[in-house]
């Protein structure tokens, strides 16, 4: 069942987005290298606490997971394209970083991620990251109302082929509000004017995950999602709403 949101459930959650807006913020001036992942996981647990927040990923046991995630974050380095474990692992030059970060405030959950690369990285990388940027924001703005889902998922294929680099395989973004994953599935691929209708009320965590290789992913023992050619993956995610005009960014300054 996708959700439809009234005007004040949606304030509940552009509440929590802006923490989590905040909490992204203070995570982009942290990153470094030499620092280690565990330090960007307890700055965002104590700046989300701070915040009267309470970080949405800490303790999350999705259906199927064995255990709960024991972290605020999922810090995933190059091949590793999501939920990697924030460790005593320091940032090294070139690393292409993804920073993926969800607070619950009032009841309601926000979600969203960045991708950074430590110095200056190689062509390549930034061709990458540029690209899964672009990506983001050209799926914002395919949506608005009468839109369909597959039309996200078109824009975000149609820049990652201009851009000479593959949409990965399997894993999406998601609806988002009183739970963290709710319906739907948001495909990162898709056909225009095909799928779900959007509707005003509608809050999805749109995520465009693109990488350099050729698109298939594998979960690791410690159930990250790695590529499995070890090409370089990027990751933006920002939780949105849908007007009756168009569409609200919840989880930016
Ligand atoms: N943002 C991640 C996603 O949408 C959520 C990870 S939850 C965790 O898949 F608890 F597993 F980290
Ligand atoms: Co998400």
């Amino acid at each position: 069942m996708v959700r439809i949101y009234t005007k004040e459930e949606i304030d509940k959650i552009a509440r929590s987005g802006a923490v989590l807006a905040r909490t992204m913020a203070v995570l982009k001036k942290e990153v470094a290298i030499g620092v280690t992942l565990k330090h960007l996981d307890d700055v965002a647990r104590e700046y989300i606490r701070n915040e009267g927040g309470e970080p949405a990923f800490l303790n999350y046991q999705p259906g199927g997971a064995e255990h709960p995630y024991m972290a605020s974050i999922c810090t995933s380095i190059n091949e590793i394209v999501v939920h990697g474990f924030p460790t005593d692992r320091t940032i090294k030059v070139g690393d292409v970083l993804k920073v993926d970060c969800g607070v619950l405030l009032d009841g309601m959950y926000s979600d969203s991620a960045f991708t950074v690369i430590a110095g200056k990285g190689t062509q390549k990388a930034q061709n990458l990251v540029k690209a899964t940027h672009k990506a983001l924001e050209e799926a914002i703005k395919a949506i608005r109302p009468g839109a369909h889902i597959g039309d996200i998922g078109y824009a975000v294929e149609y820049v990652a082929k201009r851009s000479g680099v593959s949409v990965v395989q399997g894993l999406t973004g998601h609806g988002v509000g009183y739970g963290l994953h709710e319906d739907p599935y948001v495909y990162n691929y898709g056909n225009k004017g095909e799928g779900l209708l959007l509707k005003p009320g509608m809050v999805f965590a749109i995520e465009p995950m693109l990488c350099t290789g050729r698109g298939q992913v594998k979960q690791l023992k410690d159930e990250s999602w790695a590529m499995v050619d070890k090409g370089l993956s990027a990751q933006f995610e920002h939780t949105i709403a849908i007007t009756e005009t168009g569409v609200k960014i919840l989880t930016s300054l």
